[in-house]
């Protein structure tokens, strides 16, 4: 028996009774803000090709992180810009490096945020590959024993969750053993679990200075027509010792996050990527789209697909407007 008994838009009456029957909540405790950390003191340099988004040093990158922790965003997710890059990605697992710096620093200056800290070795490589290169190839397993100092030193300077992003095979077991034997088997792991080889890191590799000075990521990065692969690539996380997994970009996949979702009872977290970001902020500066309708709508569709948490360019925005909602 359908219309006229059936009439669907009588719960859409009004907010009242559309907030009851709401199926899915997004709120501020669900967001994680990514921060790019760079060398100097008092920076805060616009990233060109993310609109809103900033390069910081470690002291207003801590004003970042208080201004977040006010809003009841629950962490940040550091990259770091070092002084200066080489061959081997020295500045990724220095003790005093920028990413090392800047999580003492917030681990101070805003006490309950939870820091996490991505491990790759992008960044800091003059060449800009994941790995180290051996013969014009990038070379999984000499990689392997760097992106483990990393998380090590990142751990040891304060960092909450360490989360790898370099989609090397291994990797998390590689963490996990180092951590451990480090006396840092409290450190949880949230790996990079699906990522694909996507264009939508553009405007990143822009803020963070990382793009590869040639060929691409294709040899470790995801195929973006797969997602049976993808839960390959998360159970064998998941066996490693993945505390938590994260599918990466996240609106082009949301297919990938349902079914990760519905395949494993690990929190699943989703990245909401730059050129996510730099489409939906350059639309509504030209006047084409309703900016704040559309993030928070984005990010609803993220949680409706299945994650638990969401990295986002625009966490502390959507934070002040679910506050005021
Ligand atoms: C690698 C890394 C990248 C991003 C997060 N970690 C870039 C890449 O794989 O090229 C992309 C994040 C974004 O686009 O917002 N360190």
């Amino acid at each position: 028996m359908g219309f006229p008994i059936k009439r669907p838009r009588r719960l859409r009456t009004n907010e009242r009774l559309r907030a009851l029957v709401r199926e899915t909540e997004l709120s501020p405790g669900d967001l994680i803000e990514p921060l790019f950390v760079c060398p100097g003191a008092k920076v805060r340099q616009v990233i060109a090709s993310m609109p809103g988004q900033f390069n910081l040093s470690v002291d207003e990158a801590v004003a970042e992180a208080q201004e977040a922790q006010a809003l009841g965003v629950p962490g940040v997710i550091l990259f770091g810009i070092p002084p200066k890059k080489d061959a081997r990605a020295s500045g990724a697992y220095d003790p005093e490096g920028i990413v090392q710096e800047a999580t003492r620093a917030i681990r101070k200056g805003a006490p309950d945020l939870l820091v996490v800290t991505d491990v790759c070795l992008c960044e800091y490589t003059d060449h800009g590959h994941c790995g180290v290169l051996e013969g014009g190839e990038i070379a999984n397993d000499p990689t392997l024993d760097l992106l483990a100092r990393t998380a090590v030193s990142q751990a040891r300077a304060g960092a909450d969750i360490v989360a790898p992003s370099d989609m090397m095979d291994g990797r998390v077991a590689a963490i996990r053993r180092a951590l451990d034997e480090a006396g840092l088997a409290g450190t949880p792991i949230l790996s990079y679990a699906a990522k694909y080889a996507s264009a939508f890191y553009g405007p990143f590799r822009e803020a963070a200075k990382s793009a590869p000075k040639s060929g691409d990521r294709k040899s470790h990065q995801m195929d973006p027509a797969n997602a049976r692969e993808a839960l390959r690539e998360v159970a064998l996380d998941i066996e490693e010792g993945a505390d938590i997994v994260m599918v990466k970009p996240a609106l082009p996949y949301l297919d990938v996050i349902w079914r990760v979702r519905e395949a494993f009872n690990v929190p699943v977290a989703a990245y909401h990527v730059s050129g996510e970001y730099t489409m939906l902020a350059v639309a509504a500066e030209r006047g084409f789209i309703d900016r704040e309708r559309a993030l928070l709508e984005s990010l609803v569709a993220i949680r409706r697909a299945g994650a638990d948490l969401i990295v986002t360019y625009f966490a502390k925005e959507a934070a002040r407007l679910l506050r005021r909602s």
